[in-house]
This record gives structure tokens, sequence and C-alpha cells, in this order.
């Protein structure tokens, strides 16, 4: 497919993350199979969704696999063989190390996503949401920059709102919404919503969509 302007290639060969072997190693097969299935590069016979991807030229794309139609925005880093789906957008700021995220969701700004973190697809992360994969960090980082299973899975049509910090360990059920600014240091059931730090879980309300813009006056 032809570059577009501003796109840069990543390094690694398609072929070889289809395969399970990631330059930095230690990635999920199964994830790594789900992300690098074969894209029908005919716009007419995908409806004629954009398919380029979108490298801006200012991030930082390295031995890592970015699916057709993802979009890396300005001063994003997606390094040590991450994951990046169809569709799915890295926003400006935004570290994707050694993570894999699934399709068609959307990563704001300033967020930290770091290896071991396993997104599925249609999830929104809002801006500064970290990711954690060291509950005691410390200058040794061995073994936590290329983990053999997952620290952190967020299920599929989850939102993640503001400033959230995920701890290691978690997985955050599908069609959660966990709060803006919320610390989740337990797993988080399947279709709630997790506000606070009391590991609080109430029912998404039925009428959401229509709370989801608010106005001061
Ligand atoms: C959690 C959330 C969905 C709740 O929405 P809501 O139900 O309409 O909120 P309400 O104003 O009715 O608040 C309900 C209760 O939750 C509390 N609450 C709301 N948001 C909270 C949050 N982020 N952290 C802790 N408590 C929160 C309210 O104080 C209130 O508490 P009370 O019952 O003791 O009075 C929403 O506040 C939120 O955090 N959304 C994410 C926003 C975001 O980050 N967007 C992405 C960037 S644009």
């Amino acid at each position: 497919m032809a570059m577009r302007q501003g796109e840069r290639r990543v390094r690694l060969p398609e072929a070889r993350l289809a395969e399970g072997r990631g330059a930095a190693g230690g990635c999920q097969s199964g994830v790594l199979s789900r992300l690098a299935r074969p894209v029908a590069i005919c716009p007419v016979a995908m409806g004629c969704r954009a398919l380029a991807r979108m490298i801006h030229a200012l991030a930082l794309v390295e031995t890592s696999f970015v699916a057709a139609g993802a979009q890396v925005w300005q001063f994003a880093s997606v390094i040590r063989c991450a994951m990046v789906g169809e569709r799915t957008s890295i926003g400006p700021y935004t570290k994707v190390d050694g993570a894999q995220i699934g399709s068609d969701c959307r990563i704001e700004d300033h967020c930290s996503i770091n290896p071991g973190t396993v997104i599925g697809d249609r999830v929104f992360v809002g801006p500064g949401v970290r990711f954690c994969n060291d509950l005691w960090p410390s200058t040794d980082k061995e073994g936590f920059e290329s983990p053999t299973r997952p620290t952190v899975i967020v299920e599929d049509d989850v939102s993640i709102g503001a400033g959230a910090i995920i701890l290691p360990g978690v997985r955050i059920g599908k069609g959660a919404l966990v709060a803006a600014g919320a610390v989740v240091g337990k797993s988080v059931a399947p279709g709630v919503v997790y506000r606070r730090n009391d590991w609080k879980a109430l029912q998404r309300p039925a009428d959401w969509p229509k709370r989801r813009m608010r106005y001061v006056a």
C-alpha cells in the first residue's frame, strides 16, 4: 500500500509478527494473531473505510506493529514489540511500550501503556491514564520489560476515564467504565461503573448515552 505523507514504515515485518515472534519477545501469540490478521487492502471491499495508517512524522514507531487504518499522533511512541490494531488511534505524547491494543480503540493523549498490558477492541482510554506493571517498583526492571504473561487485561468495550491508574494484576471486564481519577487495584466486573478508590461498583445507568455531555450553563 502506498505510504501517506508523514508516514514511516515500522521495521518489524508483519509476517514475522503474525508468526508470534516479536522483536522483543514475550508477546501473546493469541493476541498477535488476532491483531496481525490479514488486512484487505481494497478500500471498496472494505466499504471505503480509510485503511492507510497515519503515523505522524513526529511520532516514534519502532520494532512494533501498527495495523491498517490506525493513527499514531505527534510525540507518541509505539515501541518494543507493541501491537496497535486496525483503526485504533494513539493520541499525542502517549507511550505504548510492549503492550497490545486491539482494533477500533481510542487512546487519548499522555497515556502510559506498559509491557504486559493487553487491551481488547473498542476500548476508550482517557487522557493521562497509566497502566502499571510493577507493584513495588525499583531500578531493577528485569522481567518487567517483556513479561511472559499479561499484567493487566482490559476486555472489549471498556471505557477508562481521564487520569485513572490501573495497577498490575487486574482485569477490567467487558463494557465496564472506570471513573476519572480512579485507582484500580482490583479486577472490575463486566458492565459496571467503577468509581472512587473504594472498589465500589455501580451498574451503568441505562440512559448513560444521554448523560455524556454536560454544560456549565
Ligand atoms: C463515573 C461517572 C461516569 C459518573 O457519572 P454520573 O453517574 O453522571 O455522575 P454523578 O454526577 O451522577 O455522580 C454520582 C456519584 O458518583 C460520584 N462520582 C462521579 N464521578 C466520580 C469520579 N470520577 N470519581 C469518584 N466519584 C465520582 C459523584 O460524586 C456522586 O457521588 P454521590 O452519589 O456520593 O453524590 C463520571 O463522573 C466519570 O468519571 N466519567 C469519566 C469522564 C472522563 O474521564 N471522560 C474522558 C475524558 S473527556
